[in-house]
């Protein structure tokens, strides 16, 4: 809908040129009075002082003083692109989303980024990346959030902040930048059994990307979608690269980060300039959506669990080609504000614990990011379907609202804006059912296990990609000055398989430790780790 405006670079932008910025070919103060100059302040005198009166040069140093908005409290560093998403139509059978229909184009915006690291970190630190992507439909955006890889640390929201700051840098000092080269984060790792999983996956190659355009992508947790019919089926949805998985070795990673910290945005603008535009297939593995929401004994529910591709494949539903950077970074990576509540007809959540948490934090979380509720109304975040809400008024509100009656039913606008009959475009939530009447703080069983996917993981692994694997668990490890940590951590590995226990034992000079006794979430920590957190030694 916006018009195409070409930027004194030559590129071209979505991004609107609105009435205050940008206009005409004379310098001019921000209320467009114009200037005969912007490089001298006005003096009392050559030699000074500097007056009060200069109002062009207290708006300048102002509006510069305020530039910077906090950084994304996790995944700061990322690199984003434009493309476009064209459904095959072989989902139109599963979901009534207009976006799956055969050869239907939808414009997308993708954000790619590291998780822990901050804005100016280096690209190829060893961490989980952000893959996340804003489909503007014609029903409504639809953000799919997810991660290059199809488990998370946790199973439920709540521990979000306890897996966060233990990954962060440390309080005291501020380092690492990268992640699990530190205390706190395999702390917390070998004290939540339920990290393995995601642990190994960021120990193997998988950690070290070779470039954005070469990884995979996922939703991680389990969605449901609501065909027109009215039935239902629960899905993972899976980005395969057209370009394939390829990583880097650690050394090569040290070595990239220290001569080209921006390698993988740089890698990324690079090829889409020049017309290599990288692509990505959208598939779904299925499910049946029964009572139990578990696939031959995995629980559907549990994001610290995959489903084998072996067992359920991929299918594929359309294709994303990006093609075009972005002209203006603040305005378009920086201010995009993904939310995996932005869901269109068709496309629902379940009562995954970790997603249901998911749904309060990105909202609140970016209204202090971008200053205030009408983010929604940045170009970049604006929805490409027709926008009638009651939302009124607010920090940074730039529209003109019509109208005298923002509430409804109302008899003053005619009524207007009306709502949608059911069945016709309008999202309905999926009346799932309520399995408990009790409040409880509980997980279920079926959450327990956490040893047996880490292990079909290792197993899965080539031999070098193994060796890789146990190095990397050995330099990080290596980084860790608590003996009991380690310990407990190379317990871990002795249970996800005694091979990969050995090979770490040795490289740290340790000797080969009893296994875990699954199932071991909620580990004790030992008396000596009560000074872990206290003084540096
Ligand atoms: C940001 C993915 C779990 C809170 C992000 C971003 C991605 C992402 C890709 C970056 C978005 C961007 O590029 O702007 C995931 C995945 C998760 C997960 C795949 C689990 C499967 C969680 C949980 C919470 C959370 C459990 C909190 C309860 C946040 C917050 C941001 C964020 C606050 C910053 C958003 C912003 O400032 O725009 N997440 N996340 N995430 N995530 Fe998550």
């Amino acid at each position: 809908g916006s018009p195409e405006r070409v930027t004194p670079t030559g590129a071209t932008t979505d991004v609107p040129a609105t009435s205050m910025a940008q206009q005409g070919d004379y310098l001019t103060t921000a209320h467009g009075t114009r200037l005969t100059t912007s490089d001298l302040t006005l003096k009392a005198g050559a030699r000074g002082p500097v007056l009060l009166q200069d109002h062009h040069f207290r708006e300048k140093i102002s509006h510069f003083d305020h530039e910077r908005i906090p950084e994304r409290v996790v995944h700061a560093r990322g690199a984003g692109a434009h493309g476009t998403f064209r459904g095959y139509g072989s989902a139109t059978k599963l979901s009534r989303a207009g976006l799956f229909a055969k050869d239907k184009e939808t414009s997308v915006f993708v954000r790619f980024s590291t998780v822990l690291g901050s804005r100016g970190s280096g690209d190829l630190a060893r961490d989980t990346r952000g893959f996340a992507t804003k489909f503007y439909t014609d029903e409504g955006t639809w953000d799919l959030v997810g991660n290059n890889m199809p488990v998370f640390f946790i199973q439920d929201a709540i521990k979000f902040p306890d897996v966060i700051h233990a990954g962060k840098p440390h309080p005291d000092r501020e380092i690492p930048q990268a992640q699990s080269a530190h205390d706190t984060f395999w702390d917390f790792v070998s004290l939540h059994t339920e990290a393995q999983h995601h642990a190994i996956w960021n120990m193997s190659d998988r950690g070290i990307p070779r470039s954005f355009r070469t990884m995979e992508g996922f939703g991680v947790h389990t969605f449901r979608l609501v065909a027109a019919d009215g039935s239902t089926v629960l899905v993972k949805f899976h980005w395969k690269p057209h370009l394939g998985v390829h990583s880097v070795a650690w050394e090569e990673a040290q070595l990239i980060n220290g001569a080209d910290p921006d390698f993988h945005r740089r890698d990324l603008a690079d090829a889409i300039e020049a017309g290599a535009f990288p692509q990505w297939e959208l598939g779904v593995q299925v499910f049946e959506d029964n009572e139990e929401q578990s696939f031959q004994g995995i629980d559907l529910l549990d994001p610290t669990k995959l489903v084998p591709e072996e067992l359920v494949p991929v299918q594929p539903v359309g294709l994303m080609t990006l093609d075009r950077n972005p002209s203006n970074y603040f305005a378009e990576t920086e201010q995009v504000a993904f939310n995996p509540n932005n869901l269109v007809p068709g496309i629902d959540v379940t009562n995954d614990p970790l997603l249901q948490g998911r749904l309060f934090s990105y909202l609140d979380t970016q209204i202090t990011r971008l200053g205030g509720p009408n983010w929604n109304q940045l170009p970049i975040n604006r929805p490409h379907a027709p926008v009638n809400d009651m939302l009124r008024d607010g920090y940074h509100q730039s529209a003109v609202h019509s109208g005298v009656a923002p509430y409804r039913p109302n008899s003053l606008d005619g009524g207007n804006p009306f709502e949608t009959p059911e069945g016709e475009h309008a999202f309905i939530d999926y009346p799932a059912p309520v399995a408990e009447s009790v409040k409880e703080r509980a997980r279920p069983q079926s959450f327990d296990d956490h040893f047996s996917q880490a292990r079909m993981f290792w197993l899965s692994l080539s031999e070098v990609e193994r060796e890789h694997t146990a190095q990397a668990y050995a330099f990080e490890l290596g980084k860790c000055w608590d003996e009991t940590i380690r310990v407990r951590q190379l317990r871990h590995l002795f249970a996800i398989d005694p091979a990969l226990g050995h090979a770490v034992a040795q490289a740290l000079g340790l000797p080969d430790q009893e296994p875990t006794v699954a199932p071991a979430q909620d580990v004790d920590p030992s008396p000596a780790l009560s000074q872990v957190g206290g003084t540096w030694p």
